[in-house]
């Protein structure tokens, strides 16, 4: 188990093609979704909840991926439906961050929906810390509303992300991140 500052400075994202079993076992699931719901969330709204992708849902999921696909794409091939219908299948487990935001008289619905983000980077973070490798992603499927009604995701729901882990096959590259005199200023007084 990495130590946690070591972890979060060398964390990288792995594609779900690259995410294999065996899956977490029950109980490391249950301590995964946890984690998740161990997040800041301004008035204690849990404006989010999770769906867990395992086994064999995770076809039925992909099967209604595929439809959706198929009849948006009338001259799809064999190969990219294929495809589709293994979105939710290549990693051992997938778990989506459903964010509930919704209007309310206090908290803006902008820190509900940045609660859902946090709830994503735990799950994230949380995976790698038992050895697992994790990829937060949405594709387009997360924006379809008939695929979203199949997934039973009300109208006022989004999905802030599924968050794909699994097995990595091999270690992730690294890659260029933002250097810091371009992301950070040190606030010296009111602007003229
Ligand atoms: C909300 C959100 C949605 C994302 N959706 C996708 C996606 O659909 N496809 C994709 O390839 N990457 C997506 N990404 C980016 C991946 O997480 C990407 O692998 C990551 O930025 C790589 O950086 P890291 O290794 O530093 O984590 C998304 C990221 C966020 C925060």
């Amino acid at each position: 188990m990495p130590d946690a500052l070591q972890l979060l400075r060398t964390r990288r994202s792995v594609k779900p093609m690259e995410l294999g079993g065996p899956a977490p076992s029950a109980a490391e699931i249950e301590t995964l979704l946890t984690i998740a719901t161990r997040v800041p969330d301004h008035g204690k709204l849990a404006p989010w909840r999770f769906i867990v992708f395992e086994g064999e849902a995770r076809l039925a999921a992909g099967a209604t991926i595929a439809a959706v696909f198929r009849e948006q794409h009338a001259d799809a091939t064999p190969d990219q439906i294929a495809f589709e219908r293994q979105r939710l299948a290549r990693p051992a487990l997938v778990i989506a961050v459903v964010s509930r935001a919704a209007p309310h008289v206090k908290i803006p619905e902008w820190e509900q929906q940045l609660s859902a983000g946090a709830a994503c980077m735990n799950l994230v973070n949380a995976a790698y810390a038992m050895g697992y490798a994790a990829s937060w992603i949405t594709e387009w499927y997360a924006y379809d509303r008939r695929v979203l009604d199949a997934l039973g995701i009300a109208g006022a729901e989004r999905i802030a992300g599924f968050v794909h882990i699994g097995r990595p096959a091999r270690p992730p590259e690294e890659r260029d991140r933002p250097k810091l005199a371009d992301v950070v200023t040190r606030y010296s007084g009111p602007a003229r």
